[in-house]
């Protein structure tokens, strides 16, 4: 059904569609035309939407017990540890659902990248999931500070520090930030203010993300456009919504397996001391979903070239829908493509592990090389793969490899050559 068919059934809901026309939304929501050939990457946007509410809901429990002051914090995370009925549980889910968040926005993040789901005409749906992204990290940044242990403590110093890299201007802006002279009580309660409202602002952005999503229609394994309606679609409801719970329980299973039986192996045994200005650990490491920029950070000898670097890794990836020069849009119909693409993965898994490294011998000449060869990938090998690359026929619809085995390049072939 279509949305302008949609007629309420009764005359009470008929009154309230007229004015509000929310029983139409949730028509249009379960018709949506949603491609049969969706596999399973394709469910980590709803696993994230998920993640988004777990955290919301996690959060706002924890809000009740925590207090955000120097002297009081670390005590009360201990105190909803010990004494809040299932503040353990909470805590636990909260802490290792940050951890799950990222995994999934990783899958979804490298998923658009090998399905070509960043191109037109989803150039905003990327965006828009790219400042989704950034807001994540800062969100992140920000309630790693909050337990006032030693790793918030420090974390946060080393982070805010950056900032006086800036010519000029840079001590003012960091003093500003802490709202002190060093990060202390002030800082931790505007971290604390900012850590509950960074999540409503994602919220605001996924709601956005879905909206610019349903202009186009999803994209698809297979890469091409397609008619929506048609036999290319099937209703979202019930064909996704039950794809998507079966994905989402197994998740909850791997996410359920770190909360109750390695709670802390995540997390840095660190943090479990509290906050000391006058001890600096032998070594500061961010969460692990922040390691590869971290490295990048650091793989630059100077303080401002290695913040400049960090942050152009991800705004590269603003500007990426216009350095793929490529006319396919899915990597199984493009056989260069495709090496390229699981060399970044290594890479940036590569940056990962160097990033948890002293930055010192063969770690500083990795995250050199890796940084390098992030760089390269979108400015040089992206746009001139794109343009020499012979890629593979592509079919015409979807159910042409659905219905013969799969969306194989060499099937497409012979099938392109029948056509
Ligand atoms: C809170 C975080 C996020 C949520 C809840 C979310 C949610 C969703 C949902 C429900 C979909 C449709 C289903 C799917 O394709 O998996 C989607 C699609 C998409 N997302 Fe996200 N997303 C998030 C973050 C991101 C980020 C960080 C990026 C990229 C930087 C991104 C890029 C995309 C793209 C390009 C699509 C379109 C895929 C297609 O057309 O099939 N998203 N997102």
């Amino acid at each position: 059904m279509s949305d302008q068919e949609y007629i309420p059934k009764s005359k009470a809901a008929k009154w309230f569609n007229d004015r509000l026309p929310l029983l139409t939304l949730g028509a249009h929501l379960t018709d949506y035309p949603t491609p049969k050939n969706l596999n399973y990457w394709w469910t980590f946007g709803g696993i994230l939407t998920f993640c988004l509410i777990t955290q919301i809901v996690t959060g706002i429990v924890l809000a009740m017990h925590y207090v955000a002051h120097a002297d009081l914090a670390f005590g009360s995370v201990e105190h909803i540890m010990r004494n809040v009925n299932y503040g353990w549980l909470i805590r636990y889910i909260h802490s290792n659902g940050a951890s799950m968040f990222f995994l999934a926005v990783y899958i979804h993040i490298f998923r658009s990248l090998f399905y070509g789901s960043y191109k037109s005409p989803r150039e905003i749906i990327w965006i828009l999931g790219l400042m989704i992204y950034l807001l994540m990290m800062a969100a992140a940044f920000l309630g790693y500070v909050l337990p006032w242990g030693q790793m918030s403590f420090w974390g946060a110093t080393v982070i805010t520090n950056l900032f006086s890299a800036i010519p000029l201007v840079g001590e003012s802006i960091t003093t500003w930030l802490w709202g002190a002279y060093s990060v202390d009580n002030p800082t931790l309660n505007r971290f604390f203010s900012l850590h509950y409202l960074f999540p409503f602002l994602i919220l605001g952005l996924v709601v956005l993300h879905i909206w610019a999503l349903h202009i186009p229609g999803n994209n698809n394994p297979v890469g091409i456009d397609i008619k929506k309606p048609s036999k290319d679609t099937v209703p979202f409801h019930p064909y996704i919504t039950i794809k998507d719970a079966f994905a989402l329980l197994v998740f909850m299973i791997i996410f359920a397996g770190f909360v109750f039986f390695t709670p802390n192996v995540l997390g840095h045994s660190d943090n479990y001391i509290p906050a000391n200005p006058l001890v600096t650990p032998a070594h500061i490491v961010p969460e692990w979903y922040l390691l590869p920029f971290y490295a990048i950070l650091r793989s630059v000898p100077d303080k401002l070239g290695g913040v400049i670097l960090m942050f152009s890794a991800i705004f590269i990836l603003f500007v990426l829908p216009w350095l793929d020069t490529s006319k396919v849009r899915s990597a199984v119909f493009r056989p260069i493509y495709r090496q390229f693409f699981w060399i970044l993965v290594i890479d940036v898994l590569m940056l990962g592990y160097v990033g948890a490294m002293p930055a010192e011998g063969v770690y500083l000449v990795l995250a050199r090389v890796g940084t390098i060869y992030y760089f390269l990938h979108f400015i040089l090998i992206l746009p001139v793969v794109g343009l020499l690359e012979k890629t593979d026929p592509v079919p015409m619809s979807i159910s042409e490899p659905v219905m013969t085995g799969g969306a194989e390049p060499s099937l497409a072939r012979k099938l392109n050559e029948k056509v």
